[in-house]
């Protein structure tokens, strides 16, 4: 509750921290994190500036590539925000070849990306364990052993998780989407497939693999209050994660979800919001990999690049083969549908040197808190 004492013809407010203070700390409460999500104005340039002295000091000016293969839309799930979940008759599926798929890895590899991000729709059987298994061993070979190579190929078993990391995937990404359990059931369905606590097994079995663990949510779902947003980051925090992605969420009108878009805040609130949670969690988890999310770019042409100047420090070029990506379509206005990999590189390029950063080539850029947190066990 804030307080007002009268005193003297003043007005004092207490109980009311500023943002200048909490920008100085350490901790940070709920309450803390609610009023940095709030910030307006001048407050909010304080935010953006305290996050973006915070990334320089602690993670420099170095920007990481991470070559994004989307080489499957194929889903066995069907969350109720994402365009391409089993339901949706619309999408035409796809799998790309070995061949397709290795080239891209290829290019990344000759273009010193230093990473490739394999990612897909949700499959659990043996033969989609078996393809993606072959493809990280093969990545490895191409590249004489130097792509790192980080997963997002959903929830699977523990002794797959394992596999894949002994075949030498080191990075694997698996957003909580929300980490609370109610606003998660309203935008997945109430059913054993989509379970919360499995999600949260599934990103524990991650750790104890020993991958590097990314998680993260979407800003500005329907039903989603500040508060919850604020827990999300406390939640990042307390699970200790190395990697982050988060970004706005976006309707998209095959999917049920899009019944509520009436109650959402403008595309372009949500990507202000976007941008205050990436900044609230540098200040929060100085030393982790934080992505610019491609979601922000699908409201703001320069919404990636907006997001590396106030905390994010990895991007992830689409290299997926362009005759697919329009099938790859989670959400609306998704960018760079037609542009080939070259032309995704030279465009990059440009942008993040104008955004004051510069580009890690040929690094895997590892999270600074993976190598700290390892380095304690
Ligand atoms: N809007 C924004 N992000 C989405 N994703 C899926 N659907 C949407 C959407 N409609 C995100 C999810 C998922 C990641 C691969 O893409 O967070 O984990
Ligand atoms: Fe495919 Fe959610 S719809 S994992």
């Amino acid at each position: 509750m804030d307080l007002v004492f009268l005193n003297l013809g003043f007005v004092y407010l207490r109980g009311v921290k500023k943002v200048q203070e909490i920008v100085a700390q350490e901790m940070f409460s709920k309450a803390d994190l609610i009023r940095l999500l709030e910030a307006e104005g001048d407050d909010r340039q304080l935010l953006f500036e305290a996050a973006q002295a915070k990334k320089l000091e602690v993670v420099g000016k170095k920007v990481f590539f991470r070559g994004l293969v989307e080489f499957s839309n194929i889903c066995s799930k069907d969350c109720l925000y994402c365009g391409i979940r089993k339901s949706n008759e619309k999408v035409v599926r796809y799998e790309a070849s070995d061949d397709e798929i290795l080239a891209a890895c290829h290019f990344a590899w000759e273009n010193h990306f230093g990473s490739v991000v394999l990612q897909s729709g949700e499959l659990s059987s043996p033969v989609f364990i078996n393809r993606v298994d072959r493809l990280v061993k093969s990545i490895k070979r191409l590249s004489n052993d130097e792509l790192g190579i980080t997963l997002s190929c959903g929830e699977q078993k523990p002794e797959t998780y394992q596999r894949w990391f002994e075949s030498g995937a080191h990075r694997y990404l698996l957003r909580i989407e929300s980490s609370n359990a109610d606003l998660y059931y309203k935008i997945h369905p109430n059913n054993p497939l989509h379970s919360f606590d499995k999600r949260l097994e599934c990103l524990s079995s991650l750790k104890e693999c020993g991958y590097q663990v990314g998680t993260g949510v979407m800003i500005g779902l329907p039903f989603q209050e500040t508060g919850h947003l604020a827990e999300d980051l406390l939640f990042l925090k307390k699970l200790d994660v190395d990697m982050v992605g988060m970004g706005p969420y976006i309707e998209h009108e095959d999917t049920p979800l899009y019944a509520y878009r009436r109650q959402l805040a403008s595309k372009q609130g949500r990507f202000d919001l976007a941008l205050k949670m990436i900044a609230a969690l540098r200040l929060l988890m100085p030393d982790i990999n934080i992505a610019a999310a491609t979601a922000l770019q699908a409201i703001d042409p320069v919404g990636r690049e907006k997001a590396l100047k106030i905390g994010a420090n990895v991007i992830m070029p689409n290299l997926t083969p362009c005759d697919f990506r329009k099938e790859y379509q989670l959400y609306e206005d998704k960018p760079c549908l037609d542009e080939d990999a070259e032309l995704c590189r030279n465009c990059l390029e440009a942008r993040i040197e104008m955004a004051g950063s510069e580009i890690g080539y040929g690094e895997w850029g590892d999270s600074k808190h993976f190598k700290g947190r390892t380095a304690q066990n």
